[in-house]
């Protein structure tokens, strides 16, 4: 059973780094990016520069936004989220690092300070210039209006979702404190990514070259399979279920 495979290397590991990307929320409704029927397969991205450069691509990521947001509203965080979170509370798994922006794991009840959000978090929007946050609802209420989003409205800057977009320079802190714990781990679970997109997808091979346990389960290959010393080709659902305590006593 994979489950027992990825208890046997929980069991053994006094330091574990808990990587996942958006296979860890299609459970929760929430589509994927590279699957088939998944979020690049209808839209191209916007990268940062076009988001920029052009209030026509402001006003389409905008829409896409909102759009989106109406399709996942009743999302929840699944079983796969919720053993996560038991294993940070046992003290199991050390940090969650995750390229999710859908707030599940923080929903789940994982702390702070056990949270990293590599790609940002899409529940608000800040402003580009200052870097103040704006609320989703408000902005909303402008683009319905006016069919535009509104300026910060302390300085005027343009606002986005607070995500990272390609091109678009990565939350530093978040960066450095993700690099840190992977060199450190002992143990690097990546759940759920297809593990393409730089630099995230760079941290399993930083743990790895450290000397961590780099433990692979997704329902596709990836890219770093051949570096795994475990690879599951699994869904998490079925993997992760065991170890949630609201199915389970494990
Ligand atoms: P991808 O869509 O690239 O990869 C998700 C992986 O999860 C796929 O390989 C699926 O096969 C797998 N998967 C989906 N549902 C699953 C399930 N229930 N059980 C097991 N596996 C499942 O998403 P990410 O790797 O997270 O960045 O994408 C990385 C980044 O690319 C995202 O953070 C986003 C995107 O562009 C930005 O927007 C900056
Ligand atoms: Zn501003």
């Amino acid at each position: 059973l994979k489950a027992e495979e990825l208890r046997a290397l929980i069991a053994t590991s006094r330091q574990a780094v808990a990587f996942t990307g958006a296979g860890l929320s299609t459970a929760s409704g929430i589509p994927d990016f590279r699957s088939p029927g998944g979020l690049w397969s209808r839209n191209r991205p916007i990268a940062f520069d076009a988001f920029v450069g052009s209030a026509e691509m402001r006003r389409e990521a905008w829409r896409r936004k909102f759009v989106m947001d109406d399709a996942t509203r009743g999302a929840e965080p699944n079983a796969a989220h919720r053993a996560i979170a038991r294993l940070v509370a046992d003290g199991v798994i050390a940090l969650v690092v995750t390229q999710n922006i859908d707030d599940l794991h923080r929903r789940s009840g994982i702390p702070e300070d056990r949270l990293v959000e590599l790609h940002g978090n899409g529940t608000y929007a800040t402003c580009l210039s200052c870097g103040l946050r704006h609320e989703l609802d408000d902005i909303r209420r402008t683009f319905e209006a006016t069919g535009d989003p509104p300026p910060c409205r302390t300085c005027g800057g343009l606002l986005k979702s607070a995500t990272v977009s390609f091109g678009q320079a990565m939350p530093q802190a978040a960066m450095r404190a993700a690099e840190r714990a992977a060199a450190e781990a002992d143990l690097f679970l990546a759940f759920g990514s297809s593990l393409v997109v730089y630099p995230a997808a760079g941290l399993p091979l930083v743990a790895k070259r450290a000397g961590a346990t780099l433990a692979i389960a997704n329902r596709e290959p990836t890219d770093l399979d051949p570096w795994a010393d475990l690879v599951l080709r699994c869904d998490l659902v079925d993997l992760l279920q065991p170890f949630d305590p609201e199915v389970s006593t494990a």
